[in-house]
């Protein structure tokens, strides 16, 4: 007789083994949040508790400095909220269309930025009660305990009570910005600026991310997003507005695979070339932050929010010559799965089952890019040379890409700039400045900003000095004013 093997574990006792809160919400801040993704998860979260309003506000105050996001949503009632502040928080999702999927993005997110993260909600209409809770890594640090905190009506602050006087909704509070600020002490012009950048980037990302919720389309209501009070404007990669865009009708893929199925769709568009472009300012608009030729490729929206912005998922490599090829993928949550969305939802991959139906889906319109490539370089001047000099093309006018740098003056002197073929102009810094700043990338800006400073830091003597010390009369490199400008601009 054959003697049955017992089961694994059957029989035995189990043991229940409660993580470490210390151990995991420290190490679950490293999920890899950028600032601006990480505003964006929360946004997620207000647009799908129905808000129409989404005020960002940053302040800079050194050790106090504060993010704070609130809306005008359903709101939630105390149980909810903490529930809401629960790794791991559950709730039924709408397979269509849920933004929300993994229950931990308000934690997740919050807390790779800030320290002390605090919800304060109000869902009765008609009573101004507020219920507020935190997470506060100090204590959670000291406890090794999965604890939050009270907080009290007495110790309800205006910053939380004001955004929620005349209607139901949310406020999330990020204080203790150990990561943004990113300085043990975080004082001075520097974290001002350093503050301010971010909060740039901020804007142009969900201008990208939300841009279909901005602009009210699938039949929603506009939704409105202001940063700092400034509202923002919906970023439309394919700038649809544009006469000149062309497009292919849009391809469906059906995918069935383990007995998950869903439609992927498959809309491709070729931007204008820069001649093509309704004004100089709407192509520069449309080079995004990446600038064009990282911004060819694949926007993956999932439940119309994207979750991946340029670049050909492996398919292709960034080419030149397709740089106008843009092409939107969209599906919904049912196939999470299939494309594997991470929790910062800022990464997806292609099902290995549809690269070879979307190579052939975006065939005609990578063809198109490198005709409508071609046209352009046929049309476009060629760089123009004056006295013997090397002169450089204004970027807004001639509109050619950051990236391709045609002539590169060897002095500043040197540099002459061509507004048009007939009209010379010669450039001052504080257009040179302005220019470095627009075409630099995200992460070049940092750079440029940091150089500037530097430069702005050379001083001019004092009469004095120049008196006293036998220094020439003029030491400074005279950028100090014009830098001084831009630097309290920018
Ligand atoms: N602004 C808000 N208004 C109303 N409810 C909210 C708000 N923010 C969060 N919640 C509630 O808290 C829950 C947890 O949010 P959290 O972002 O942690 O997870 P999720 O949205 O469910 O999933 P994901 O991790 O994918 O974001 C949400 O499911 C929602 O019920
Ligand atoms: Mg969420």
């Amino acid at each position: 007789m054959v003697q049955e093997e017992p089961e694994i574990g059957m029989g035995k006792k189990n043991h229940e083994l409660i993580p470490s809160a210390r151990r995991l919400i420290s190490s679950l801040r490293d999920m890899g949040y950028d600032f601006p993704a990480a505003v964006a998860d929360i946004v997620d979260n207000s647009i799908e508790a129905g808000a129409s309003r989404i005020a960002i506000d940053v302040r800079t105050d050194a050790d106090d400095s504060w993010v704070r996001i609130c809306d005008d949503g359903i709101g939630m009632k105390p149980a909810q909220v903490r529930e809401a502040l629960r790794y791991g928080a559950t709730r039924e999702y709408d397979e269509r269309k849920a933004l929300g999927k993994f229950g931990l993005g308000l934690k997740t997110a919050s807390m790779s930025q800030c320290q002390h993260l605090l919800v304060a909600s109000r869902s009765n209409p008609k009573q101004q009660q507020i219920s507020a809770y935190a997470w506060d890594l100090a204590h959670i640090l000291e406890t090794d305990s999965w604890e939050i905190l009270e907080i009290g009506a007495h110790e309800h602050a205006d910053l939380l009570r004001e955004p929620l006087k005349t209607h139901t909704g949310t406020v999330v509070l990020w204080r203790r910005l150990d990561r943004m600020l990113g300085f043990k002490h975080p004082y001075g012009g520097m974290i001002k600026k350093r503050l301010a950048t971010m909060c740039v980037e901020l804007e142009e990302h969900l201008a990208m991310v939300f841009h279909r919720y901005l602009a009210g389309e699938g039949g929603r209501r506009r939704l409105r997003i202001t940063v700092n009070g400034k509202s923002l404007r919906a970023w439309d990669p394919f700038v649809r507005g544009e006469k000149a865009t062309a497009s292919v009708p849009p391809i469906v893929l059906h995918y069935d695979h383990d007995g998950v199925k869903g439609i992927v769709t498959i809309e491709p568009y070729v931007l204008p070339h820069q001649n093509e472009f309704s004004t100089p300012a709407a192509h520069a608009a449309a080079a995004g932050s990446l600038r064009w030729n990282r911004q060819q490729g694949f926007y993956i929206y999932r439940a119309d929010r994207m979750v991946q912005s340029g670049g050909w998922s492996n398919l292709r490599t960034l080419d030149e010559h397709t740089k106008l090829a843009r092409v939107a993928v969209r599906f919904d949550p049912r196939l999470d799965e299939a494309f594997r969305i991470n929790v910062a939802k800022m990464r997806v991959q292609i099902p290995r089952q549809l690269r070879e139906q979307m190579e052939q889906a975006i065939a005609p319109v990578i063809k198109m890019a490198q005709a409508a490539y071609r046209r352009s370089q046929s049309t476009a001047a060629p760089p123009a040379t004056e006295g013997g000099k090397q002169s450089v093309v204004h970027p807004a006018e001639k509109q050619r890409d950051s990236e391709t740098i045609r002539v590169r003056p060897k002095t500043l002197a040197d540099l002459k700039v061509v507004r048009s073929s007939t009209l010379h102009h010669m450039w001052t810094i504080e257009e040179l400045l302005f220019e470095l700043e627009r075409v630099a990338t995200k992460e070049e800006r940092l750079v440029v900003r940091a150089v500037l400073e530097r430069l702005a830091a050379i001083e001019k003597p004092t009469e004095k000095q120049v008196r006293d010390e036998h220094l020439p009369a003029r030491r400074g490199n005279g950028l100090e004013r014009p830098l001084r400008g831009l630097l309290k601009h920018a």
